[in-house]
């Protein structure tokens, strides 16, 4: 006998549906604001997007001396090139306008003594140009004020607890909604465009920097969809964070902690960096996670040492990070710190042009959920925050000028809410980690390929679960296509 599916509850149309509540999603929502806007988040606190975790600033062409073009300039070069030019600009020339509005909104950036903005210079970055908000914890601070931002605004209503897991289509294949479960049942919620803001796929990983939601669900949908993905082979691993004995998300240990002098060193105490390239510590990202990376394969623990460099201004100059350390039993003042990489960001994601538009009609990506080429092969830092602000904005504003579409009549749900049980979603954690992670060869991929073939096959037919396989195993084959190093994207058997 069948279990019998749950009934539908049918929910009031909007005229933007927005999915994700990150900041790509709320400034979507609030730019788009005279227009009826709901916004779906899986989460039920702001804390479980990624966006309130991010330790790094932004990014924007504020300082003296600097302008757009350097910031693009930068933002090309750490993506070697494979980036869409066109994107970079628009990125750059908006982000002193972004910062500007955040400001509005009263995001209070770090100041110096006479009141000026704090501007620190990151890896790759030419000029100091990063904004932060206490310290290093610019993320929380952006996403408290845009929370509360959107629950003043009356046209924007934010819903927590709703996981959509199937996009509905029209008869003419466009984008009409989707279905949500809610914990309870599913709910169809029709729009007249849908805007993916999911945030990207890095908590498919073992070891991540980022919250279990950013498991690539909204990506999986666009898929199941018809939508075109691009560039899922970059996958930014972050060189450290926190070493704990268990799997899943990991606190970050920010980079700017290597930008004030801390240094990774092995068991016996000794840097290993300045060997590996001659920025050491402060090599492009990639670099050092590969040296870390292939430390830990060898059986030898890594640590951040960061006693002389910071010392015991640690809790005034990194709050977030002496505090997940503290929680953890060390205290980063008075002992060297074990590091891992881990899965950080994505640069590919769901395809779309210069709107902001997928290939699927009324279908719309901003933030780390969409493939948009901005980053080509590798983000520079404090690049991810701005990406939400600016496309989410931009793709808000151009919401706004167009007229919805009319609520019309949806095709049946052919998909169902039935995710991954929590082993196999473990061992497909695993099995990335280490055949599809920092490094890869066509032996591990295809290993990989194989075994996601394998478990998709016993899956049941359109459930959201074999929908995330599915993301798996095209990321995977992103990965075996591109059979040379660039960026993130580094193959151990490449010519
Ligand atoms: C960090 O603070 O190390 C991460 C910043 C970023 O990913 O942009």
């Amino acid at each position: 006998m069948s279990t019998p599916r749950p009934a539908v509850v049918e929910r009031p149309y909007s005229e933007v549906l927005v999915i994700g509540a990150g900041v790509a999603g709320l400034a979507t929502a609030l730019a788009a604001a005279p227009r009826r806007v709901r916004v779906l988040t899986a989460g039920r606190t702001p804390e479980q997007a990624a966006s309130a975790w991010a330790q790094g600033g932004i990014a924007a062409a504020i300082g003296s001396g600097d302008d757009p073009d350097q910031h693009a300039a930068d933002t090309l070069a750490a993506g070697q090139g494979r980036n869409d030019a066109a994107a970079v600009r628009r990125l750059a020339a908006a982000a002193p306008d972004a910062i500007d509005w955040l400001q509005q909104l009263g995001v209070r950036f770090d100041r110096d003594a006479r009141g000026a903005l704090l501007l620190g210079r990151e890896a790759a970055h030419g000029r100091a140009r990063i904004v932060h908000a206490g310290g290093d914890a610019t993320g929380a601070e952006v996403m408290g004020v845009l929370a509360r931002a959107a629950a003043r605004e009356a046209r924007v209503q934010v819903l927590a607890g709703h996981r959509a897991f199937a996009l509905a289509r029209n008869a003419q294949g466009r984008a009409a909604g989707v279905w949500a479960w809610n914990g309870q049942g599913i709910e169809r919620w029709p729009a007249g465009a849908v805007v993916l803001a999911t945030g990207g796929y890095a908590a498919l990983y073992r070891y991540t920097t980022n919250p279990p939601g950013s498991d690539g669900t909204g990506i999986a949908l666009a898929l199941a969809a018809g939508a075109a993905l691009a560039d899922l082979e970059f996958v930014q691993f972050h060189p450290t964070a926190l070493a704990l004995p268990g799997d899943g998300q990991l606190p970050l240990l920010t980079e700017a902690l290597r930008g004030a002098g801390a240094v990774l060193v092995d068991a016996r105490g000794e840097r290993f960096m300045p060997a590996v390239h001659p920025l050491a510590e402060l090599a492009p990202r990639d670099v050092v996670a590969r040296a870390v990376a292939a430390r830990r394969l060898a059986g030898e623990p890594v640590f951040l040492d960061a006693r002389a460099a910071v010392g015991a201004a640690f809790p005034q100059r990194f709050p977030t990070v002496y505090a997940a350390c503290r929680r953890a039993g060390f205290d980063p003042r008075e002992q060297p710190i074990p590091v891992t990489p881990a899965a950080h960001y994505c640069m590919g994601g769901v395809r779309v042009d210069a709107r902001a538009r997928s290939t699927v009609p009324g279908l719309y990506a901003v933030g780390e959920a969409a493939g948009t080429g901005v980053h080509g092969a590798n983000r520079l830092a404090s690049n991810s925050l701005l990406e939400g602000l600016v496309f989410g904005r931009a793709l808000g504003r151009q919401l706004a000028e167009t007229p919805p579409s009319p609520p019309g009549d949806a095709l049946p749900c052919a998909r169902r809410y039935a995710p991954l049980d929590a082993a196999l979603r473990a061992a497909l954690a695993e099995l990335l980690w280490t055949r599809a992670g920092v490094m890869r060869d066509e032996f591990g991929l295809a290993q990989a390929a194989a075994r996601i073939a394998a478990w998709r096959d016993a899956q049941l037919p359109g459930a959201s679960g074999a929908d995330l396989l599915d993301l798996a195993a095209a990321l995977v084959a992103a990965m075996r296509a591109r059979r040379e190093c660039v960026g993130a994207h580094w193959r151990r058997d490449a010519a």
